[in-house]
């Protein structure tokens, strides 16, 4: 029954893993591929992690693919403060015995769209936007060929970075920038919305309690990711923020947002990485530019946990 060919970018990152996960527990989506870029730790790593996921969920079937190892034109930050030194710190999971795909990911992005019928594919990227960036370059009608891009990433509110800034546009503004400007139907899960999803103690009390290896593997995960942000927003638990994106996509009647304008601020003392969300339609004066992606701004935190937990119960 599947309804939504999928392709899932991601830097895994515990949330990105989850992100995954429920990607490739339900049954709506064809997931075409997991591509790998640098991000919260270096290349090399968030593959393995994919990999090892991929196995975890044991689904031998979809192909991972490494991308860029650097954003375009700066050099990589990464977040081993919030997902630790391996990315995915909580449990040591089994080396994984498939190998990545030899092709970059870029290059899958590119061949798996252009193959497909006009409409038939979403990119759901979870991580610094320099692999759909490249593969945006290398094939000018892509963005069009897209059914969409649904991304998390950028805020209309505060930063996690800096109080400007989003971790996946602050490493890659110049990418994220090609991003927004592509002409592809965007939508945007930022702060605002996936700091309305906590994983509260409870929430990872109930994926534990499904008794099963990938239950307790996930709880882990989160016990571990929840440490940090809890500390530092003085939260009960972490924001759960790449499933969110993952959600949209299943479940859009659990979101609201509104489609307006977004620029990337690229060269700001403070501030370049930040997504401008031009909210308001503006009185005074001419809008900054036209709409050019949905930001959503509202999550039905409680049904979306339901949900999540029970698709991982599936695995
Ligand atoms: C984003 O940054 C990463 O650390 C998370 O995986 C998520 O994609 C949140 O700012
Ligand atoms: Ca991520």
């Amino acid at each position: 029954m599947s309804e939504h060919s999928v392709i899932i970018d991601c830097d895994p990152g515990q949330d990105d893993a989850i992100a995954v996960l429920l990607a490739l527990a339900s049954p709506e989506f064809e997931v075409l591929g997991i591509t790998t870029v640098a991000g919260n730790v270096p290349l090399s790593l968030t593959s393995l992690n994919a990999r090892k996921v991929r196995e975890l969920a044991g689904r031998p079937d979809v192909p991972v693919f490494a991308g860029a190892d650097r954003p375009l034109k700066r050099a990589l930050m990464t977040a081993e403060e919030v997902h630790g030194k391996t990315g995915l710190d909580g449990i040591v999971l089994p080396d994984p015995r498939l190998a990545l795909d030899p092709r970059h990911a870029a290059d899958f992005i590119v061949e798996a769209v252009m193959a497909r019928p006009a409409g038939a594919v979403t990119l759901v990227p979870v991580a610094p936007l320099t692999n759909i960036a490249l593969a945006l370059k290398k094939e000018p009608t892509l963005a069009k060929r897209l059914r969409g891009i649904v991304l998390m990433g950028g805020a209309i509110g505060l930063g996690n970075v800096t109080p400007a800034t989003e971790f996946n546009i602050h490493v890659d503004p110049e990418a994220a920038d090609i991003v927004f400007k592509s002409g592809a139907a965007l939508t945007m899960l930022g702060l605002d919305v996936t700091h309305q999803a906590i994983s509260t103690p409870a929430r990872v009390a109930a994926i534990r309690n499904l008794g099963t290896p990938l239950g307790r593997t996930v709880a882990a995960w989160l016990d571990f990711y929840n440490r940090h942000d809890s500390e530092r927003y003085g939260t009960e638990g972490g924001p759960l923020h790449d499933p969110c994106a993952v959600a949209y996509v299943l479940w859009p009647e659990l979101f609201q947002g509104k489609f307006c304008h977004v620029a990337v601020e690229t060269e700001g003392k403070f501030t370049a990485g930040h997504t401008l969300v031009e909210w308001w339609a503006p009185k005074r004066r001419p809008p900054l530019g036209s709409p050019n992606c949905t930001v959503i701004a509202k999550i039905d935190h409680e049904t979306f946990f339901r949900r999540l937990i029970e698709r991982l119960g599936r695995l």
